[in-house]
């Protein structure tokens, strides 16, 4: 199978990116929210995706370095038992990019502080503080305050098109969005793009064992890879109305019918929907489901017990994986960012342009047209600028040919029928030519 060309210089399908951070276990929720959409969407065509594990995003909240460490594991396991594919797709871990922190500081440098007083998990931390009389900052490490421009480094390093997230991320894309804009202002053109927020509004979200969404902060999720019997037990465990066995259930708000739902074709669905009419016992219900979670889940699981089961093949596809998206992308893009903000040899010419820039000054032309006399003439221009002026032909074929002779390199600065203007030294009329040589190289 061939995957998108990493070699090729211009990419220009639609790149998509996605962090998941690496602060606890996959869970059912996860899986039907996010894992298995976007899988499914890294395979649609003229996509190029990035999926990373966002370690150092979970410094921020948890300082227990086993924990990151094994849910690190966890997650890219997951991921790749479920079908992530890393010849198709760019998977890494963040921490192997020090071009992620060194870009988080590059933007820090250009971030609002006081944008970054308005972020709502920060705000949150100090609304906390103050309901409890507290100091408004206490207890807050700088690492939650500077949580998007973290975020916002994983997205600008690769120019991401879109990132597909949850409301409650939103935010965050549009701070990369400033971000962004406020470098390319403040340092002369398009060093990024800026990206976009996918809203997943039509993403099931879970119930878990309580009936509220299925969430870490709820302590109510179901483990993806949960071994069998403990799925099973964790799925009786769900809670339920007191309706006897023969009394007829509501489909709707039953957490127990979501979950099936959110696992069954349409058509199991309306026989649960029936079974449920027909005042099905909620020990039956939940038997169902659990049989109909394991199916699918249980060749995932099998998968993913070997994955695990060998932690250094996982170690080494990510460094693969850091390697060559560090190579394709991060380590060009922070050359060019170094030399933007003046972070340069000290033996450049400070006016030496940019590697990589883009001609933005307007190219020389020639123009061919035909005067009154109805003799045929050209001139070469720049912007407003008249570099070289010509003398009557007879034909534009005349004409032409000595602007093809010019063109490839013979210009002869004493020949009286092709003229400089005034002020123009062959000089001038040579750099010019080199100049649209060097486009007109680029361009083909
Ligand atoms: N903050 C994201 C979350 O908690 C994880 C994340 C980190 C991320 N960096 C990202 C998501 C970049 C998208 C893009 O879910």
């Amino acid at each position: 199978m061939t995957r998108f060309d990493d070699t090729s210089p211009m990419n220009q399908s639609t790149r998509i990116l996605t962090g998941i951070t690496t602060s606890g276990t996959p869970h059912l929720g996860n899986y039907v929210g996010a894992i298995r959409p976007a899988i499914a969407a890294s395979r649609a065509p003229g996509v190029e995706s990035f999926y990373f594990l966002a370690d150092y995003h979970a410094l921020v909240k948890v300082a227990e370095p086993a924990r990151v460490q094994r849910s690190t594991l966890e997650i890219a396991a997951a991921w790749l038992a479920c079908g992530l594919d890393p010849q198709q797709v760019w998977f890494y871990r963040q921490s192997d990019l020090p071009e992620t922190t060194e870009l988080t500081w590059l933007l820090t440098c250009v971030a609002g502080k006081g944008l970054l007083n308005r972020a709502h998990a920060y705000k949150a931390a100090v609304d906390r503080n103050r309901g409890e009389q507290l100091d408004d900052d206490a207890g807050i490490n700088a690492g939650l305050f500077m949580y998007p421009v973290l975020m916002a480094a994983d997205i600008l390093l690769f120019n991401a098109h879109k990132v597909p997230v949850g409301r409650d991320q939103v935010q965050h894309i549009e701070m990369a969005r400033d971000f962004a804009q406020r470098f390319n202002h403040l340092y002369g053109r398009e060093h990024f793009v800026l990206p976009e927020a996918v809203i997943e509004e039509q993403v099931a979200t879970l119930p878990g064992l309580d009936g509220r969404k299925m969430s870490k902060s709820y302590d109510n999720t179901i483990p993806l890879f949960a071994p069998r019997e403990q799925l099973r037990k964790l799925i009786f465990s769900i809670v339920t109305d007191s309706r006897a066995p023969g009394e007829a259930k509501d489909a709707e708000g039953s957490a127990l019918f979501q979950l099936y739902q959110a696992f069954a074709s349409v058509d199991e669905t309306a026989a649960f929907a029936q079974a449920y009419a027909d005042g099905i016992g909620w020990g039956d219900a939940k038997q169902l489901l659990f049989e109909r979670i394991d199916a699918e889940v249980a060749p995932l699981r099998e998968q993913y017990e070997a994955l695990v089961a060998r932690p250094e093949r996982i170690e080494q596809q990510l460094q693969e994986g850091a390697r060559r998206v560090r190579e394709r992308y991060a380590t060009p893009l922070l050359r060019e960012l170094r030399h933007a903000v003046g972070l340069r040899d000290l033996s450049l010419r400070t006016d030496e342009a940019p590697p990589a820039a883009p001609a933005t000054a307007s190219l020389p032309v020639f123009k061919q047209y035909r005067e009154a006399d109805g003799r045929f003439y050209f001139k070469l221009v720049q912007g407003e600028r008249v570099l070289l002026q010509s003398a009557g032909f007879d034909s534009p074929r005349d004409a032409g040919v000595r602007v093809a002779a010019i063109k490839g390199g013979h210009y002869d600065a004493s020949d009286p029928q092709v003229l400089r203007a005034q002020g123009v030294d062959a000089d001038d009329v040579r750099a010019a030519l080199a100049l649209m040589a060097e486009s007109e190289g680029a361009g083909s």
